[in-house]
């Protein structure tokens, strides 16, 4: 079954006391009186900075259908790599998931496919779920190329996984022209490459891993254009930047895919 999944990128933002009370207003807004109903076919996901990872798994408790994730993980297993995280201690701390592959890594940390593809090997053997990036520059976009881009960034890494292995996969396009930038893809544009993506998954892995993968849109989605995101077929959710920082809004855009869940076939719980 493809989950409906709202997950929230902090970015490098936030204290301590911030991320605290962050949690705390994104609980009261999906617990709280007006809450969100529980339901199986969706999922939070909360991705702190390192060291809120702990507190916050802390602090969603038994919220089974809240997860918490890291923003990268190392390309090695351990050893002496100083000022790194490995994928076995994210996932002591209980995280579930781990992005890997956004564009801020790939271009701010030069992140090489080969580099990304040894994460994602590495989360995998540590049973994290990846949450993989992939999107192209505005100058790709506008010169007609983004679908040879995308297609390449699958084709390089994660499509030598084996199918099993991919199932275990989240993708998250995001266009990096709309990334911080206030200006988001259009539900449109989202939904064409969102169906070119999943095309390439079943001509690759075939009909049955298609309809378990979710294909989260990511850039610039907030309160507003949330739903309208949302309820394109092939948009499975959303990787949520500068809107996950205020709780009022990330549980709004969580209400959005709640709402825009019920009009897809296939859904219900
Ligand atoms: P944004 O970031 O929502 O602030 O554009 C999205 C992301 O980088 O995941």
């Amino acid at each position: 079954m493809r989950k409906k999944i709202i997950a929230g990128n902090w970015k490098m933002n936030c204290t301590l006391p911030e991320a605290k009370a962050l949690v705390e207003g994104i609980l009261e807004g999906i617990n709280g009186n007006a809450g969100i109903p529980k339901r199986g076919d969706l999922e939070i996901i909360l991705a702190p900075p390192f060291p809120f990872l702990s507190l916050c798994r802390e602090m969603v408790g038994k919220n089974s259908f809240i997860h918490t994730s890291a923003q990268n993980c190392y390309s090695e297993e351990k050893g002496a790599f100083t000022g790194e995280v490995s994928a076995a201690m994210i996932a002591s701390v209980g995280a579930k998931y781990v992005i890997i592959g956004h564009s801020e890594r790939r271009n701010f940390f030069r992140e090489s496919s080969a580099m990304l593809m040894k994460k994602v090997e590495l989360a995998l053997k540590n049973n994290l779920r990846p949450i993989f990036c992939i999107g192209e520059l505005v100058g790709e976009r506008k010169s007609g190329k983004h679908f040879n881009v995308v297609r390449q960034q699958l084709s390089e890494t994660v499509f030598h996984l084996k199918e099993s292995d991919f199932r275990r996969l989240t993708i998250a396009y995001e266009p990096v022209w709309a990334i911080g930038t206030g200006l988001n893809a259009t539900p449109e544009q989202a939904q064409e490459m969102h169906a070119f993506i999943r095309q390439l998954i079943g001509v690759k892995f075939g009909r049955k891993t298609i309809n378990n993968i979710s294909i989260l849109y990511g850039g610039s989605c907030n309160a507003q254009n949330a739903a309208s995101l949302f309820s394109m077929p092939d948009v499975d959710g959303g990787l949520i930047g500068g809107a996950s920082l205020k709780a009022a809004d990330f549980v709004s855009i969580i209400n959005s895919a709640i709402t825009t869940a019920n009009e897809l076939p296939g859904t219900a719980v």
